[in-house]
C-alpha cells in the first residue's frame, strides 16, 4: 500500500540507547540491526531513528556536522545500508531524523560562514550587528535557556541560535541553503529511506525584520519561528518527497497547541507535511475529559483526506509510565494504539520503563547541564533486553546508567500478563481488525473518569473504553470483549465493570 503510514505503528529508536554492538558503551546502527527480530515480533511497521550523523554530540546528534554520513560512533554508511536492506526485507519502513533548522558550529558551512564577513557562505546563517549599545538585535530566546544570539568576537557580529550556541540556525531565506538542504534529503532518498522526521521544522522561517517576540507570549504567532513563509518551503520539501514513487513520508516536529494553525501544516491542498506531530496528549494531564476534548479537537481539525497521529513519549519528555503512573500507562497505550491516527511508540515504553533520576554530576544532556531540572537523560537510559550485565545493552560501561529494576523488567523476563505482552496483543489485534486502524472515530458519553469512543469500518464496530480513575466503573456495552489491558478476560459481555485504570476493546 502506498500510504503505509496510515496503518503502520512507528517505533522511535534513540540509537545511543538501543543496543551496543562493539563494546564501547554506546548503541549503534549494527546494534539496531541485530534487534530486528524483536521489532518484527512486536509488530511495528516502521522505525524512526534519531540522528546518527557525524556530530560533535553537543546535543547528541541534533548538532549535525555532515548531513550525508554516519558518525563513526554509530557505524558506517555500509552499516546503514545493511540495516535498511534488512528492514525492507522484513517489510518494515525506515524514517530518519532530519535537522533542517540548525547545523553544528563545526559544520564546514558554519566554519566558512564565521571565518569572515565577506565569506561566500556568510549569508548561510543569520549574522547581525549589535544595537548601538552593543546588545543583541532582539529579545529572542534560545529554547535551551538564555538569549538566542551569540557574539562572535572575530567578525564583530551576533549569530542566531534557537537552541545551543553550538547549533547555529541556517538561513533558509537564502536559496542556496534551501537547495543544499533539499539535496541532503535526496541523498538519503536515493539510498532508499521511506521518510523523515523533521526536527523543529517550523523554526526554519522567522520574521525577516527580526522583530521582538511578544512578551509574555500571546495568542499571536511568535516572530522567532512559524513565519507564514514556512508554508511555501514545506511545499517545496513535499515536492522533493514526491519525486519518488511512492511519494515519501514526512512528519514534522511542531509544538502548536492551536488546532487550526497545527492543521495548516498539512497544507491547503495537502501539499505540505504528510503530518505535523500531534503532541497534545503528551502535554495533558491524565484526565478522561481532557483527553476526550483533545482527541475530538484533533479529529475535527484534521483536514479531509489527511491523517491524524498521536504521541505519548519521545526522547525529550518524561517517560509515559512516570507521567501517568505505571498502572495508567497501559490504558494510555491502549488509547495511543486504538485512536484514529498513526501512533508513535518510544523505545522501552513497551516495557513500562520509567524516568530515571540522573544525579547532577552524571548529567549528559546539555540542556540539563545548562538549566538544572531540564535534563532529558532520564528518558534516554539503555533499553533493557535480558538479565546479562547492563541488561544486555552493552558489555562495557553504558553511556548512561541502566534504570533500577531492569533485572525484572527486561524483554527476556516479561511474562504472559506483562506490559510487553499487552503491547504485543494490542499490535496483533490491529493487524486483524481494520476498524481499529482505518475506522471512523466518534467519542461516546461515558461514566465519570472514563473516555470511550467508537471506531467503525464497513460493518465492523468497536468500542474502546479506558477508565482513567482509581475506582471501578460500570459501562453498558453489549458485545465481545476482544482485549483488556489486564489480559485476564475476554469473550461475550453485556456490561463491564472496569477496574481502576483498565482499558477494554469491545466488538459491538
Ligand atoms: C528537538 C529534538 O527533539 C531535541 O532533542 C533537540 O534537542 C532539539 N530539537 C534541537 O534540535
Ligand atoms: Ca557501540
Amino acid at each position: 500500500m502506498n500510504e503505509w503510514w496510515r496503518s503502520a505503528v512507528v517505533y522511535q529508536i534513540y540509537p545511543r540507547s538501543f543496543q551496543d554492538s562493539n563494546g564501547d558503551g554506546i548503541g549503534d546502527l549494527e546494534g539496531v540491526r541485530r534487534r530486528l527480530d524483536y521489532l518484527t515480533d512486536l509488530g511495528v511497521g516502521a522505525i524512526w531513528l534519531s540522528p546518527f550523523y557525524p556530530s560533535p554530540m553537543a546535543d547528541f546528534g541534533y548538532d549535525v556536522s555532515d548531513y550525508c554520513g554516519v558518525d563513526p560512533m554509530f557505524g558506517t554508511l555500509d552499516d546503514f545500508d545493511r540495516l535498511l536492506t534488512d528492514l525492507h526485507d522484513r517489510d518494515m519502513k525506515l524514517i530518519i531524523d532530519w535537522v533542517p533548522n540548525h547545523t553544528s558550529e563545526r559544520h564546514p558551512w558554519f566554519v566558512e560562514s564565521r571565518s569572515s564577513r565577506d565569506n561566500p557562505r556568510r549569508d548561510w546563517y543569520t549574522w547581525v550587528d549589535p544595537k548601538p549599545d552593543g546588545t543583541p538585535p532582539n529579545n529572542w530566546r534560545s529554547q535551551f535557556g538564555g538569549g538566542a544570539w551569540q557574539w562572535d568576537e572575530h567578525t564583530g557580529q551576533y549569530y542566531l541560535h534557537s537552541f545551543l550556541a553550538a547549533q547555529p540556525d541556517l538561513n533558509w531565506r537564502n536559496p542556496e541553503v534551501e537547495a543544499a538542504m533539499l539535496d541532503t534529503l535526496r541523498f538519503w532518498l536515493e539510498r532508499g529511506v521511506d521518510g523523515f522526521r523533521m526536527d523543529v521544522v517550523a523554526f526554519i522561517m522567522k520574521d525577516p525584520d527580526l522583530c521582538d517576540d511578544p512578551e509574555p507570549p500571546t495568542e499571536e504567532l511568535p516572530r522567532s519561528r512559524e513565519h507564514p513563509d514556512v508554508h511555501a518551503v514545506f511545499r517545496r520539501i513535499r515536492a522533493v518527497l514526491e519525486e519518488y514513487d511512492p511519494p515519501r513520508f514526512s512528519i514534522g516536529e511542531i509544538y502548536e497547541p492551536n488546532w487550526q494553525r497545527w492543521a495548516s501544516y498539512y497544507g491547503g491542498e495537502l501539499d505540505e507535511l504528510t503530518m505535523p506531530f500531534n503532541f497534545s496528549l503528551l502535554h495533558s494531564p491524565w484526565n478522561a475529559r481532557v483527553f476526550r476534548n483533545l482527541v475530538d479537537g484533533c479529529d475535527i481539525a484534521v483536514p479531509p483526506g489527511a491523517w491524524p497521529n498521536y504521541v505519548l513519549g519521545n526522547h525529550d519528555e518524561v517517560r509515559l509510565a512516570t507521567r501517568y503512573g505505571s498502572s495508567a500507562a497501559r490504558g494510555a497505550a491502549m488509547l495511543l494504539l486504538s485512536l484514529r491516527g498513526t501512533p508513535t511508540l518510544y523505545y522501552g515504553d513497551e516495557l513500562g520503563m520509567e524516568e530515571v533520576d540522573i544525579s547532577p554530576e552524571d548529567q549528559q544532556d546539555p540542556w540539563g547541564r545548562q538549566m538544572p531540572g531540564m535534563g532529558r537523560d532520564g528518558c534516554r537510559t539503555p533499553m533493557e533486553w535480558n538479565t546479562n550485565p547492563n541488561a544486555g545493552f552493552t558489555t562495557a560501561s553504558p553511556w548512561l546508567r541502566v534504570a533500577d529494576g531492569w533485572e525484572a523488567r527486561n524483554v527476556a523476563s516479561q511474562g504472559e500478563t506483562s506490559t510487553l505482552a499487552f503491547y504485543r496483543h494490542m499490535l496483533a489485534l490491529r493487524k486483524v481488525t481494520p476498524a481499529l486502524v482505518m475506522g471512523e472515530y466518534r467519542s461516546l458519553d461515558a461514566p465519570d473518569d472514563c473516555f470511550a469512543f467508537e471506531r467503525c469500518h464497513s460493518s465492523e464496530r468497536l468500542a474502546v473504553v479506558v477508565n482513567f480513575g482509581g475506582e471501578d466503573r460500570r459501562v453498558d456495552i453489549p458485545g465481545t470483549l476482544l482485549l483488556s489491558t489486564m489480559l485476564d478476560r475476554k469473550g461475550p459481555a453485556e456490561h463491564l465493570d472496569l477496574r481502576p485504570h483498565e482499558g477494554v476493546i469491545v466488538r459491538l
